[in-house]
């Protein structure tokens, strides 16, 4: 069994973009851990409109000043690459309760998988509760002002990516 390291967590999700709720939480687990890799899903059910390659580079630029934050893809189960890692903790976010049956089951099955890694959740900041990727895309698609819910870069490639002219410009 590998060597499991209790400072150092991964934060996993499919990041298809990452949004400021995403930096906020990863940002404060850089308060209980001393490292964080934001672990991004190439293998996933969603239909992405960033590719992998897409996803790592946007967090890579996103979080150039942060030298405690490793950004890497991971493929199949997530227990197994958070074991291969060696961390000891998922880090993962809450931001209503309607996220919590689904983050129970997820950290439940994951504890059955190997006992060794918990789950840590932390609450997101009541100024993300309400993002999330799918809604940034639909605002960003229309046109919409999304400055200040994601990060620069990540603006830039939204409207990169459908082809329009914000109406906010
Ligand atoms: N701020 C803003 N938005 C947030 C957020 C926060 N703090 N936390 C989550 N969200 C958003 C995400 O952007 C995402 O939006 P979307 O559905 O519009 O794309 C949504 O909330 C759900 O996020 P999350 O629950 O993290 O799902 P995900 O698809 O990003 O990640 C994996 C899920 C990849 C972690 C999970 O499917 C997995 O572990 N897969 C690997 C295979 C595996 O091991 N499966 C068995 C698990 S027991």
């Amino acid at each position: 069994m590998a060597e499991l390291n209790p400072r150092l967590a991964v934060y996993p999700g499919t990041f298809d973009p990452l949004t400021m709720g995403h930096v906020s939480l990863i940002k404060r687990g850089l308060c209980v851990f001393d490292e964080v890799i934001f672990a991004v899903a190439n293998s996933t059910s969603k239909n992405t409109l960033f590719s992998i390659d897409e996803r790592l580079e946007l967090a890579r630029k996103a979080f150039a000043s942060e030298p405690r934050i490793i950004v890497e893809a991971f493929d199949g189960l997530l227990i197994d690459y958070v074991n291969n890692r060696g961390a000891g903790s998922i880090l993962r976010g809450l931001r209503a309760v309607s996220d919590f049956e689904y983050e129970f089951q997820m950290a439940l099955m994951n504890r059955k998988l190997n006992r060794d890694i918990q789950t840590v959740f932390l609450i997101t900041d009541f100024k993300w509760m309400y993002l999330s990727s799918t809604i940034i895309k639909d605002v960003a698609r229309n046109g919409g002002d999304i400055r200040g819910m994601v990060p620069g870069c990540v603006v830039r490639r939204l409207f990169e990516k459908f082809g329009i002219s914000p109406t906010w410009k």
